[in-house]
């Protein structure tokens, strides 16, 4: 019933629909109808009330069940409203298809890498994670987390008109703060992955006193960036479709097309950078990343190192990050 509703007050978005109408198009009493609404409105719809008029919704930005299949994806989609962590549903999951996607509202523990928290208790950011299953050899899953972020950086630059800039391997960057982080994490046998999540949590709607002090100094959100309101289904439905495109750049080994798309958002090359590996702290020039996404490098002494994204930490593009 409330998804009836609800599609009839999209159809009028603006012209408000009367309690008798909902009740003759449903065949139900104007009270239940008036139940229906207030039900609605406590899932975080606004609808407003306009006496002998009718009922009207207002522009709000919902991730729900309804709100999903409105983007007519033609993807498995699973959506909770309140998780630990997409990633672990995501692992959990089981499921058949070798793409699908995992959405929450709410992720009361919102992993990042290298074992950190990352903040995202709110319902103000995009919390996904998408379970591939691309047929490659584990030691070649880092180029799923670079291309992952040219995805995210398209899906901004559609919605946006912005450029943001990748941070080998995962950070999206945006007025040398963080919008968005990247959690890749895989099951594998030997000799192939058996399945690989990609988990992006893109910050939305904050404000920068919604972000904690400590996490406040590093991070930003889309609005506080472009002053402008998106609805988070519009950013989910791009990066979907992005992400799609992606995994079959992957299945089809077409890995010279996804360093062509780094290249254009990557922030690091030819910088000095400083790497930490172990505890310790070296300089080096970054020059590029190899067909597997591995960091190349070059030391004061003009040798040359790649790396892979678990063993080190870049810092030094900003200060702070
Ligand atoms: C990082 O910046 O270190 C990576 C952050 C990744 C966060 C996303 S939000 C969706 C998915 N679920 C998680 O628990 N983590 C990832």
């Amino acid at each position: 019933m409330k998804t009836k509703i609800l599609d009839i007050l999209y159809e009028n978005k603006n012209s408000p629909v009367s309690g008798q109408s909902f009740a003759e198009i449903l065949g139900v009493s104007r009270t239940a109808v008036w139940k229906h609404i207030k039900s609605l409105i406590s899932d975080g719809y606004s609808i407003k009330s306009y006496s002998g008029k009718g009922y009207c919704l207002e522009e709000k930005d919902i991730i729900n069940e309804y709100e999903l299949k409105k983007c007519n994806l033609n993807i498995p989609i699973f959506y909770e409203k309140i998780i630990d962590s997409t990633n672990n549903l995501a692992k959990k999951s089981n499921v058949e298809s070798d793409f699908a996607v995992f959405i929450a509202e709410i992720q009361k523990n919102g992993r990042g890498r290298l074992g950190r928290n990352f903040e995202s208790e709110n319902n103000k950011g995009v919390w996904i994670s998408f379970l591939m299953k691309p047929d490659m050899p584990p030691e070649d899953a880092l180029i799923i987390t670079i291309a992952s972020a040219t995805a995210v950086c398209k899906t901004f630059e559609e919605i946006y008109g912005i450029k943001a800039g990748i941070k080998w391997p995962n950070d999206i960057i945006l007025s040398e703060k963080k919008v968005c982080g990247i959690l890749s994490e895989m099951s594998c046998e030997t000799n192939a992955i058996d399945y690989i999540v990609v988990g992006i949590g893109i910050n939305v709607s904050q404000k920068q006193s919604d972000f904690s002090k400590e996490v406040s100094k590093i991070a930003t959100s889309l609005l506080i960036e472009t002053q402008k309101n998106v609805r988070r289904t519009k950013i989910i439905s791009s990066l979907c479709y992005n992400m799609q495109e992606i995994y079959s750049l992957l299945k089809k080994g077409d890995n010279d097309e996804i360093i062509r798309r780094w290249k254009v958002f990557n922030i690091t090359d030819n910088k000095k950078i400083k790497i930490i590996k172990n505890g310790d702290v070296i300089t080096v020039t970054s020059i590029g990343i190899d067909k597997k996404g591995r960091l190349i490098v070059e030391d004061a002494k003009g040798e040359k190192l790649v790396y892979s994204s678990g063993e080190i930490s870049v810092r030094g593009v900003m200060d702070y990050i």
